[in-house]
């Protein structure tokens, strides 16, 4: 598929890249250089986040972040916002050709709803077959950096960093299934997933990103045209 060209449009076919991790991975910390590596490839960039993304999901985001709910409506709530996400704002930029960075997306389902809280992950994987098909393939990210780190290390980094939000306020065994969940997730899909060994200073965990970024096989230098400092 590399060097295609997205039906009808004549131009290089979009790339969604995904960020995942558990909450004080870091990858907040990371996603402002990444934006800025890929917005050098001279292509146009979304940058983007779940739950969330468009008006609509994003008010799910705070129903889903404040509300105590069982773990179905919790699923459904997320496939509902990531749906909106996806049809107005996600789909369409691919089409465009553009580069679509998320902070999370349906592995963090997975994850969270699927490891955490113990939902059944035959059900999860209905709601992403419905949601994410566009009538021709299941859309799935290009690529996921998966910033994998110690939950108790994660927790320190929670701990001195802010106020817990529902999610981040949960018990330490429940950052331990959402890890466990991830690591299965990644294992499945190894041509997807790139490890990124986030326990590291921030400096390295970038390093390994840059690599990452190097070996995938849409990643080629800016037009000369659009060097910095050319012209
Ligand atoms: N590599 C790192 N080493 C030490 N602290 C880090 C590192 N990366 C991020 N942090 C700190 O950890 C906290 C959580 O990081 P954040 O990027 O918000 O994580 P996430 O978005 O994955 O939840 C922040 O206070 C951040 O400054
Ligand atoms: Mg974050």
């Amino acid at each position: 598929m590399t060097g295609a060209v997205a039906a009808g449009t004549g131009l290089p076919p979009g790339r969604l890249i995904t960020v995942e991790g558990i909450d004080g991975a870091g990858k907040s910390t990371q996603l402002g250089a990444l934006a800025e590596a890929l917005r050098g490839l001279g292509r146009e960039l979304l940058v983007t986040r779940e739950p969330g993304g468009t008006p609509l999901a994003e008010a799910l985001r705070d129903l889903f972040l404040t509300r105590a709910m069982d773990a179905l409506t919790e699923a459904l709530l997320v496939f509902a916002a990531r749906r909106d996400h996806l049809v107005q704002v996600i789909e369409p930029a691919l089409r465009r050709g553009a580069l679509v960075l998320c902070d999370r997306f349906t592995d963090a389902t997975f994850a969270y709803q699927g490891g955490g809280r113990g939902f059944d992950p035959a059900v999860l994987a209905q709601l992403e077959a419905w949601v994410q098909h566009d009538g021709h393939a299941l859309r799935q990210p290009d690529l996921t950096l998966w910033f994998d780190i110690d939950p108790a290390l994660a927790a320190q980094r929670r701990a001195n960093a802010r106020a817990a939000d529902r999610l981040e306020g949960e018990a330490g065994g429940f950052f331990h299934r959402v890890a466990t969940a991830y690591a299965a997730r990644a294992a499945a899909d190894p041509q997807r997933f790139v490890r990124i060994d986030a326990g590291q200073p921030r400096d390295a965990v970038w390093a390994q990103i840059q690599a990452a970024l190097l070996r995938q096989p849409w990643w080629t230098a800016p037009a000369a045209g659009r060097m910095a400092g050319d012209g």
